[in-house]
């Protein structure tokens, strides 16, 4: 068998849009109890002890730096989760936020935490970020994607879009799950599919074919990277954070959803420290 990680795996975009909303309206709550808000790796660069909080505020904070973001930027959160970026983002850098998702109960969640927060700049609701329908052209100076590209349909899509309701001279920022080849063959094409499908990927692309999409899709790439040796430790902290729980209560927080997800997660840390898995960061300009 050989599969080719810059196409999907899965054909039908109706039904793997539906399985992701349904995935985190089930997942999303008992996601809050064992991790928190944030749902993305942590970033750690030395061996100073930092909670895993602290750690996904700090790969925010990193990414916000090189945006450059502005005081009451005007940022689209794509793939908002529970509202982590989008609080974090309106609390310290006092951005407008607009959070779109695929599910209701990520946005009632993400609702709730900017109303705990008294944030007023910031709204959530569903919309696909492959159409961006409810969204106008030229009105936002950063299209925001912390781990939510992986499991878009189609890249270039999303990228169009995101072209479109960026102002010129705004910047598109992508923080997302990378293959580190072009196909892969015989058991590791396997361990490729098994990912994909446990974590709804339709297609985990290479960092340099998200750089050649930048480009095809006019964008200037000002910067691109990879972080896989900065952001893997969360994937230890987070099965051993697993651990901790019981089976019933993993049960009780997400169904066998919930329970099926737990082993998952064991998927990607090995895949991860095998270098089958880069972290890809992006940020592109759309030009005046
Ligand atoms: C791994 S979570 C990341 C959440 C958030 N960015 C964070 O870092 O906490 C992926 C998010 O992408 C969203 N998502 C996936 N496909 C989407 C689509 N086509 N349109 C909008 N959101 C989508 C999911 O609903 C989910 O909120």
């Amino acid at each position: 068998m050989l599969i080719k990680t810059d196409r999907p795996i899965m054909l039908h975009r109706k039904k793997i849009t539906q399985k992701i909303a349904n995935f985190w309206d089930q997942i999303s709550e008992g996601w809050q109890m064992i991790w928190g808000p944030h749902i993305h790796h942590g970033y750690y660069d030395d061996s100073q002890f930092i909670t895993p909080i602290k750690a996904q505020e700090k790969l925010i904070e990193k990414l916000a730096n090189i945006v450059a973001i502005k005081s009451h930027d005007k940022i689209l959160d794509v793939g908002c989760g529970m509202g982590g970026s989008s609080c974090y983002l309106a609390k310290k850098h006092q951005a407008i936020m607009t959070g779109i998702t695929l599910s209701q109960k990520q946005v009632a969640l993400a609702t709730q935490q900017a109303q705990a927060e008294g944030l007023h700049n910031i709204t959530f609701k569903i919309e696909d970020a492959l159409s961006l329908k409810s969204l106008e052209d030229n009105s936002f100076d950063i299209v925001w994607s912390l781990e939510s590209c992986e499991q878009f349909f189609d890249k270039g899509l999303f990228f169009n879009q995101a072209y479109r309701v960026l102002k010129p001279g705004g910047k598109l920022m992508l923080a997302t799950w990378c293959s580190s080849c072009d196909e892969y063959e015989g058991k590791f094409a396997q361990e490729y599919q098994k990912l994909c499908l446990a974590f709804d990927l339709p297609y985990m692309p290479t960092i340099e074919y998200y750089r050649k999409l930048f480009t095809t899709q006019n964008f200037l790439l000002d910067f691109s990277e990879d972080w896989s040796k900065f952001v893997k430790k969360s994937w230890d902290i987070g099965v051993s954070l697993l651990n901790a729980y019981s089976f019933l209560q993993l049960i009780k927080m997400g169904g066998w959803r919930g329970f099926r997800f737990a082993k998952q997660v064991k998927l990607m840390q090995m895949a991860f420290h095998q270098n089958r898995v880069k972290y890809g960061i992006f940020v592109a300009c759309k030009p005046r």
